[in-house]
């Protein structure tokens, strides 16, 4: 792992005396794709505007190669920011745009002075970032007269030209159609590669945190639940909220009887997991892509499928199992109405702790009932930081 570069100590930051970022702590190493992924109101800007300078915690530490930084203005950190809106200046042509911080940028002459930079190296660097994201040839152009996809690489060659050693980037894509999008999240990672800069990146879409990034910290309500790579985050979710904000699960209370035994749905299931209390309480958590329809003789569970849609590359398949209603992705649709089994391997059964937010003795949880979203929506969704598109 390379050196750690910037570490978040306690964090914590209140606005009017609400706390929105709740102690959190992160470390995050040079030359990292890290993601802050989590709903809408949990908290990824803030914590971007920690980093940049543009906030200061409430309490805690913000510290950049070792050095404490909570009170270094924006401008004197190794730190650029691209923001979803652009704000590139209409009246300057593509080449000022990207060459503005570096005019006004001053560099130490070595005689104690500072000077500015001369412009034989303005050319040579602007050229150098706009040929880095694909905008060679454009540098005459006006803004006006670029896509929504080329403006945006203006704005990343902006934020790259001057060198900074940290990327901040808060939904640079939300803006963008869905195939520029997926062009764009490949395109960003291969410019993260070549220049070698570390990467926080901003976003409420797993799918995309889930392809770019080295390290995904999942944030909910202020907090970070999980930090962990893209495959340990999916594979390995460390609480229900995590399983289902990272991918379609199922979600089901259970109880852990004893190692490697776990009872849901009014059966005992093998499982893998290991280490919980005789008959603590769990949630099971089982991957709709993981369940297996059989014959309705043919598997654990049986029950009687309610709806089928398909989703392009697979059917999505609800299937009504006593009070629980299960998910299931399949290349094979079967009919509404028919009955089915459902075949669940010990491998395709993730046991996880409780958190406390689930009631007290209730027999099943539906995907209704774990949904984060009208929460969020009531409690920070309304747009305030005004960046939505
Ligand atoms: N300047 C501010 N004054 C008061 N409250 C703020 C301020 N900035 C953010 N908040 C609150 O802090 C919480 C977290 O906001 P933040 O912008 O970090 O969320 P986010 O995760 O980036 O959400 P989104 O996905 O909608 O951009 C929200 O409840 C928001 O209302
Ligand atoms: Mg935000």
């Amino acid at each position: 792992m390379p050196k750690e570069l910037i570490r978040l100590v306690d964090c914590t930051m209140a606005f009017d005396g609400e706390i929105v970022l709740n102690a959190i702590n992160l470390t995050i190493h040079d030359k990292e794709f890290l993601t802050l992924l989590g709903p809408s109101g949990c908290g990824k800007t803030t914590t971007l505007r920690l980093i940049g300078g543009f906030e200061t915690p409430t309490s805690g530490g913000i510290f950049f190669d070792g050095a404490r930084i909570n009170d270094v203005p924006p401008h004197k950190r190794r730190v650029n920011t691209v923001f979803q809106k652009y704000a590139l200046f209409p009246h300057l042509n593509v080449f000022e745009n990207v060459a503005f911080g570096l005019r006004i940028a001053k560099i130490p002459d070595g005689g104690g002075k500072k000077s500015r930079l001369p412009e034989g190296e303005i050319e040579e660097r602007v050229q150098g970032a706009l040929e880095l994201v694909g905008l060679k040839g454009y540098h005459r152009r006006r803004v006006h007269q670029l896509s929504g996809g080329q403006q945006q690489r203006v704005a990343i060659a902006r934020a790259i030209v001057n060198r900074p050693q940290v990327l901040l980037l808060d939904e640079p894509l939300g803006a963008l159609d869905l195939k520029l999008r997926k062009e764009m999240q490949h395109e960003l990672k291969e410019i993260q590669r070549q220049v070698g800069i570390t990467f926080v990146y901003v976003t409420h879409d797993q799918e995309e945190a889930l392809t770019m990034s080295d390290t995904v910290v999942v944030m909910n309500h202020g907090n970070i639940q999980q930090i962990g790579t893209p495959v340990d985050i999916y594979n390995e979710p460390v609480n229900a909220f995590v399983a289902d904000f990272i991918g379609e699960s199922n979600i089901i209370q259970g109880v852990m009887h004893k190692d490697y035994s776990v009872s849901f749905a009014g059966r005992l299931f093998e499982c893998v997991d290991s280490g919980f209390d005789p008959n603590q309480p769990v949630d099971v958590v089982v991957r709709p892509e993981d369940v297996r329809m059989t014959p309705p003789d043919g598997g654990q569970l049986r029950g009687t499928v309610n709806s089928v849609t398909f989703k392009g590359v697979f059917y999505e398949i609800f299937i009504d199992v006593g009070e629980i209603e299960w998910m299931v992705h399949s290349t094979s649709a079967p009919k509404i109405g028919d009955e089915v089994g459902l075949l669940l391997t010990p491998e395709d059964i993730h046991v996880m702790d409780r958190p406390d937010l689930f009631p007290e003795g209730a027999e099943a949880l539906t995907l209704e009932d774990v949904d984060p979203e009208p929460e969020f929506e009531d409690g920070g969704g309304d747009g305030e930081d005004g960046e939505e598109a």
